[in-house]
């Protein structure tokens, strides 16, 4: 079965084609010379939701996408949806990360969360399904695996950061992963 990912992030695509396996051909929105969906709405789901409605839209295809923020406790729960922009428009994954470390300097309560939308539209119906993996931001950074904000943040029960950790554990236990697992069981079960 062949099913679109509203994406043009490669390493996702490519996470997603291997987590499906065999039975599904993930394309991603380069296959398709898909230009740059907008991301206008204020929550995660709204995003997902934006995306792949404007791929099915435009290419009247299955198609599923996701979202994903960082919530911290003690910055009422920024950078939230605005995770990718938080320090400003065109920013580094560095240049976030030194923004929250900034803002979270002298500040004990460090909690925070991963969450991951992701918005299935199959046969014109919508489905969605939420992962989250709850940590801490560590006071620096840790690692050099990843990307984002993976090497501030510290997975509960866990010594490595994100960014420490190799891509299989990582997956295993990310907001992404569990998102993505739910939205698997839901596949196979249809396409029994
Ligand atoms: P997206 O919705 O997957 O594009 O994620 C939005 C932003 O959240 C990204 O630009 C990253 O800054 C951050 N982010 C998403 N997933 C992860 C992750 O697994 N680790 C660290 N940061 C992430």
């Amino acid at each position: 079965m062949k099913i679109v990912f509203a994406t043009h992030n490669l390493h996702k695509a490519e996470e997603a084609q291997k987590i499906l396996g065999a039975d599904y051909q993930v394309v991603n929105l380069h296959d398709l010379q898909c230009p740059e969906i907008p991301e206008t709405a204020q929550t995660l789901e709204g995003n997902a939701v934006q995306k792949a409605q404007f791929v099915l839209e435009r290419y009247h295809c299955d198609c599923f996408a996701d979202d994903t923020g960082l919530e911290i406790e003690a910055l009422d729960n920024r950078p939230g949806v605005y995770s990718a922009r938080y320090a400003g428009e065109n920013c580094s994954f560095e240049d976030n990360v030194n923004k929250v470390l900034q803002e979270m300097q002298g500040i004990t309560n460090r909690k925070a969360c991963f969450k991951t939308v992701i918005c299935l539209l199959l046969n014109g119906e919508k489905h969605l399904f939420e992962g989250r993996v709850d940590g801490i931001i560590t006071e620096t950074r840790h690692g050099e695996n990843g990307f984002g904000y993976d090497p501030i943040f510290l997975p509960d029960g866990f010594t490595q950061t994100f960014a420490e950790m190799d891509a299989d554990t990582k997956n295993h236990i990310s907001h992404r992963g569990r998102a993505m697992q739910k939205l698997i069981a839901f596949l196979k079960n249809k396409t029994k």
